[in-house]
C-alpha cells in the first residue's frame, strides 16, 4: 500500500476524555490546512456502525466474549477497508477513537480470551493498517467512571455494556493499556489524563507535531483534491 497519511489511534478507559481531545486536535490540525479524518470504533463505516449497535446495547453479550471479539473484528475490518485505508492512501491524518488495543484489553485481558486468538483476529481485521502512533489517555478508573457518569449522554442513556462493569475490571484495563505501552514503546505514548483539558491538549499537540514535521507528504486538504 502506498501510504502517505498519518494514522493516530487514541486509547484508554471510560471517561479518559478521548473524544474531547480528538475534537480539539482535529480543530488544531484542520486550522493548519491538513486533511483530517475523525473516526471511531466500534463503528466508523456504515457496516461497522450497524455492528456497533449490536455490541453496545448488549445484544451479543449472551453469546459470549468470543462472539463479541469476532464482531469487533468484523466491524474493524470494514472500517479499515472502507474508511481508514483510503484516507491514508490520499495522505490524510486519521484520528481514531479506539482501535485494536481496545480489543486486546477488553476482549483479551478482561474478557479472558487467549492472546493468540486475539492476535489472529487482529491480523485479519487490520490487514496491515497499524497506527503510526497510539496515544493512551491514562486516568485512575474511579475518576474516569465518575467523568463518564456525569456526561450528559451517559446520564440520559444509562451505562452501556462496558461502562456498567466493576471498578476492579476497569482498573485491570488501565493496567493492560499501560502494559501495551511498555511492550510497544515505539508506537505508544502515555498521556496523564487526570489533568485539565488544556494541559492534555497541549501535550498531545506536541506529540503529533513530532510526527508531522519529518514526514512531509501531502496531508494538506487542498493537495488531496489534486
Ligand atoms: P463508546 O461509547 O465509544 O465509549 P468510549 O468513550 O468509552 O470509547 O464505547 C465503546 C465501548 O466498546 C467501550 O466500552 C470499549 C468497548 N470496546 C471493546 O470492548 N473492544 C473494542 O475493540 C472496541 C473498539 C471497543
Amino acid at each position: 500500500m502506498s501510504r502517505s497519511g498519518l494514522f493516530i489511534s487514541f486509547e484508554g478507559g471510560e471517561g479518559a476524555g478521548k473524544s474531547t481531545q480528538i475534537r480539539r486536535l482535529a480543530e488544531t490540525l484542520g486550522a493548519r490546512g491538513l486533511d483530517v479524518v475523525v473516526t471511531r470504533e466500534p463503528g466508523g463505516s456504515p457496516g461497522a456502525e450497524a455492528v456497533r449497535h449490536v455490541l453496545l446495547n448488549g445484544a451479543a453479550e449472551a453469546y459470549g466474549t468470543r462472539m463479541e471479539a469476532l464482531l469487533f473484528a468484523a466491524a474493524r475490518s470494514d472500517h479499515v477497508e472502507q474508511v481508514i485505508r483510503p484516507a491514508l492512501e490520499r495522505g490524510a491524518v486519521v484520528l481514531c477513537d479506539r482501535f485494536m488495543d481496545s480489543s486486546r484489553v477488553y476482549q483479551g485481558v478482561t474478557g479472558n480470551l487467549a492472546p493468540d486468538f486475539i492476535e489472529a483476529l487482529q491480523r485479519v481485521a487490520v490487514n496491515g493498517v497499524v497506527p503510526d502512533r497510539t496515544i493512551i489517555l491514562d486516568i485512575p478508573a474511579e475518576q474516569g467512571l465518575e467523568r463518564a457518569r456525569s456526561r450528559g449522554q451517559a446520564a440520559a442513556e444509562g451505562p452501556d455494556r462496558y461502562e456498567k462493569e466493576r471498578l476492579e475490571t476497569h482498573e485491570k484495563r488501565r493496567d493492560a493499556f499501560l502494559d501495551i505501552a511498555i511492550r510497544e514503546p515505539e508506537r505508544c505514548r502515555v498521556v496523564n489524563a487526570a489533568r485539565n483539558a488544556d494541559q492534555i491538549a497541549a501535550e498531545i499537540e506536541k506529540l503529533v507535531d513530532v510526527l508531522l514535521k519529518p514526514k512531509g507528504g501531502s496531508r494538506r486538504a487542498a493537495d488531496s483534491n489534486r
